[in-house]
């Protein structure tokens, strides 16, 4: 880490890369596909079928809230739509995005970063991972689903939160006391806002706290703020995101690889993610993609690059501010309903983004919420998430994650009764 961008401002992230993204090689046509566009060029590239096969005439969807309102793809845009397109996603859809990023987090073109689309946002955080890490080595990480770190044999070093998000003085005590001769971790993942499971949010000022140690013991931060559109706190009070703040506490840029996800906000089926990093990130990311799978779906890139022009960045944020505003109620319903009846039962933080709240059951010394929630769980009719299944290391807890984005408000009461009945229960079968 070290060389010096163009203006001076971004840091070359390509000294920490892994040794296995260096073996994979372009691939073959993929890398030639840019060039069918250049003027006069015929092109016997690709095994691209002819569209004439293909057997729609057009493709139209109506809008909620606006009888008029269609989105209609015909004639060359529905040629593009189901037609194989460019690995790092449709062009227009990734300048849409590069206009976003640039409009929210406030951070400058010229500062070597771009982006680029997947098939949802984690399949680029899986990518991201390859980029940074091999097979064994250490990643630091926040609570959270860890399941393919598990199965690349990583040493997972979890770093907690608390109602401010992840510590940095633990996280410091960690790289302080790390053993000189192992290699130091290259990464650290973090779901800084409404974090799954937890609810937490990071405050700015233990981001820049993060960002500081980022440069001071080299290591990139992999921001995967899928829940970033669903903020509840008043746009004044929200903490700026990684991406946002890299520049003005650290100098220089190039140490945040960020992830957002169009699957709380506009759809989870279309699969569509968005990965903002430094250039080399982008374009080994979208090497492996086209190696294994090609590329992000041009149907549903398609679809939704023409509801976005049609929105604009602001109807895209309106439309982000009215889902934060549903989830808002929903959160103040299920807190509401928590406190009635698990009061002295259980402990929360009430979040302030996200769709989780994270209780902490108070259980007799040597119960879990695994074991509870599989047997008494089961037989009350309470399904919810264990602690267990999110502790990057396996270890037991008295947590659990409930999500409070689909049921009904008579479902979030009944449902906070029988968890209370199960902390109940498990006292008194400790006494009989
Ligand atoms: C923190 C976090 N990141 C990423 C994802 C996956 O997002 P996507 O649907 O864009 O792959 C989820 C989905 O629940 C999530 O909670």
């Amino acid at each position: 880490m070290g060389s010096i961008g163009p203006d001076g401002g971004a840091v070359d992230p390509t000294p920490l890369f892994s040794k296995r993204v260096q073996q994979w090689e372009p691939g073959a046509i993929r890398s030639l596909l840019p060039l069918e566009a250049l003027p006069g060029m015929i092109s016997l590239v690709a095994g691209k079928p002819n569209p004439e096969t293909f057997p729609f005439a057009k493709i139209s969807i109506s809008l909620k809230g606006s009888k008029e309102k269609q989105i209609v793809l015909e004639e060359s845009a529905l040629i593009d739509a189901l037609q194989y397109g460019l690995p790092a996603g449709n062009a227009e859809l990734i300048q849409w995005f590069e206009e976003l990023q640039k409009t929210v987090h406030g951070i400058r073109c010229n500062d070597g970063w771009a982006c680029c689309i997947g098939n949802g946002s984690q399949e680029l955080i899986h990518r991201a991972f390859q980029v940074f890490t091999d097979p064994g080595d250490p990643i630091l990480l926040e609570t959270g689903v860890a399941g393919f770190l598990r199965a690349d044999g990583h040493e997972l070093i979890e770093v907690p939160s608390d109602a401010d998000g992840l510590q940095p003085s633990v996280l410091e005590k960690i790289l302080l006391e790390w053993p000189g001769k192992c290699r130091y971790p290259t990464v650290l993942y973090t779901t800084p806002t409404g974090s799954n499971p937890t609810g937490r949010s990071c405050t700015e000022s233990c981001k820049a706290q993060i960002l500081r140690l980022a440069k001071r013991f080299n290591f990139m931060i992999l921001e995967d703020d899928a829940y970033y559109f669903l903020n509840f706190e008043v746009p004044s009070k929200r903490a700026r995101s990684y991406l946002a703040l890299e520049k003005e506490i650290n100098g220089e840029t190039g140490r945040v690889v960020r992830f957002d996800s169009l699957s709380k906000v506009v759809s989870s089926g279309m699969r569509l993610g968005v990965l903002t990093g430094p250039i080399p990130v982008v374009q080994k990311v979208t090497r492996i993609t086209e190696n294994i799978n090609l590329q992000p779906s041009s149907t549903t890139q398609l679809l939704a690059l023409s509801l976005f022009q049609h929105w604009g960045h602001s109807g895209f944020l309106k439309h982000c501010t009215r889902a934060a505003g549903l989830y808002r109620h929903r959160r103040d319903v299920f807190a509401a309903a928590a406190e009635r009846h698990l009061k002295g039962k259980a402990t929360w933080d009430v979040p302030r983004a996200g769709m989780f709240f994270w209780l902490t059951l108070r259980l007799p010394p040597g119960r879990d919420s695994f074991e509870l929630l599989s047997k008494q769980g089961m037989e009350n009719g309470i399904l919810a998430i264990p602690g267990v299944a999110f502790m990057p290391n396996v270890q037991k807890t008295c947590q659990l994650r409930v999500s409070y984005s689909l049921v009904t408000e008579a479902e979030m009461g009944e449902a906070c009764r029988r968890i209370a009945k199960l902390v109940d229960d498990a006292w008194t079968s400790e006494i009989h």
